[in-house]
């Protein structure tokens, strides 16, 4: 990755998992950084994630969905990373409207603040995997149709699409980096309304049981946070993004009792056990998802430095010293 040094970053939602490991890396590559987040006691943001960064970067306590504090935070920036999200599945579908209120009316206050008042600054965007929905090839690529199945990967797929337009008709530098799956560090690990592997890790932590529905046959990709983080980066570091969508996912696929049998084995604790699916979880499940990652890999010469196993290994290291922190 190359110095970040001389820029101004701001990272909405970097309090988060995604967010925080951002900044670590954005002040590691000599940016200055701005972290722009309400704290949503709905989502994974927590405040121990920068404690350690606390008197290098500046908080900005916002929410995105106030346009005149985005205008006001927005307008010196020379790399805005969105990372804010209201981001549980499940949260979305008993809550519509706030996730469209977050996740799609928040992105058009950010591009809109753009648009008006800082054109010359790059945009990353973060989207999901599961606005494909059910597969319909047996490897999906960014030209796979999108037919989400929750409300949550819905308003993914419609602020995509508003990133996309301000690309086209504003000439404003953006780009789209659909992510899956992703563990490590600074993860909500205590709930299951988010990434099922960081809760799979908590659960291992704790001793307990990881409940796998069915029997955790269906194919799912995953991927170590410091290789998202440097898939986000290169995006903004790179002209032949500007405009596109990739799918930034790791090499490996597994299934979901395979990822829950490697996290027992490899953090050292907790047992699986296989249960009925839920309703409301075989409802909005998606299946299979093999994701192909050559897109990123050919345009930004991105590759995956860790496998699940170095991955876990990372993880288990860190919160074996904070696991505290990231249990209330
Ligand atoms: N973690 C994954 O596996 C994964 C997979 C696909 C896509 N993504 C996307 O990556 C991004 C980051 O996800 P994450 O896992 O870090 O989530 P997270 O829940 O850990 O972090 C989201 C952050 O956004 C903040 N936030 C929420 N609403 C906000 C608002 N209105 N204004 C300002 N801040 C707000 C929260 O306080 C939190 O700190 C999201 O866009 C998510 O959809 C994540």
């Amino acid at each position: 990755m190359l110095s970040l040094k001389g820029h101004r970053v701001l990272i909405t939602g970097g309090l988060g998992f995604i967010g925080s490991n951002l900044a670590h890396k954005c002040l590691q590559l000599g940016a200055q950084v701005t972290i722009f987040d309400c704290l949503d006691p709905r989502s994974g943001g927590n405040l121990f994630n920068i404690h350690d960064i606390r008197g290098s970067v500046e908080l900005v306590h916002q929410d995105i969905q106030d346009f005149s504090s985005v205008c006001q935070h927005i307008c010196d920036k020379t790399i805005i990373f969105n990372c804010a999200a209201s981001t549980s599945h499940p949260f979305s579908m008993r809550e519509p409207w706030i996730d469209l209120d977050v996740n799609s009316r928040g992105v058009v206050n950010l591009l809109e603040a753009i648009r008006r008042f800082n054109r010359q600054c790059c945009f990353i965007h973060l989207g999901t995997s599961t606005q494909l929905g059910k597969l319909q090839t047996s490897i999906a690529d960014e030209k796979h149709p999108e037919f989400p199945t929750d409300i949550y990967s819905a308003n993914k797929c419609v602020s995509e699409k508003y990133v996309l337009i301000y690309a086209k008709s504003y000439g404003i530098n953006t780009s789209v980096i659909r992510l899956s799956n992703v563990f490590g560090p600074r993860a909500s690990i205590h709930s299951a309304d988010f990434t099922f592997n960081n809760y799979f890790v908590g659960l291992a932590f704790q001793n307990k049981d990881i409940t796998v529905y069915g029997q955790g046959e269906q194919i799912r990709n995953v991927i170590y946070v410091d290789d998202a983080v440097a898939a986000i980066i290169m995006a903004a570091q790179n002209a032949k993004a500007n405009g596109e969508t990739f799918f930034a996912v790791g090499d490996e696929h597994f299934s979901v009792a395979q990822i829950a049998e490697a996290t027992v084995k490899h953090i050292g604790s907790g047992r699986v056990k296989y249960i009925e699916w839920p309703k409301s979880r075989k409802a909005i499940e998606v299946g299979n998802a093999f994701i192909s990652n050559k897109k990123i890999k050919e345009y930004l010469e991105w590759k995956p430095m860790d496998t699940l196993e170095s991955g876990l290994l990372k993880t288990k290291a860190f919160y074996e010293k904070s696991l505290q922190e990231y249990l209330r």
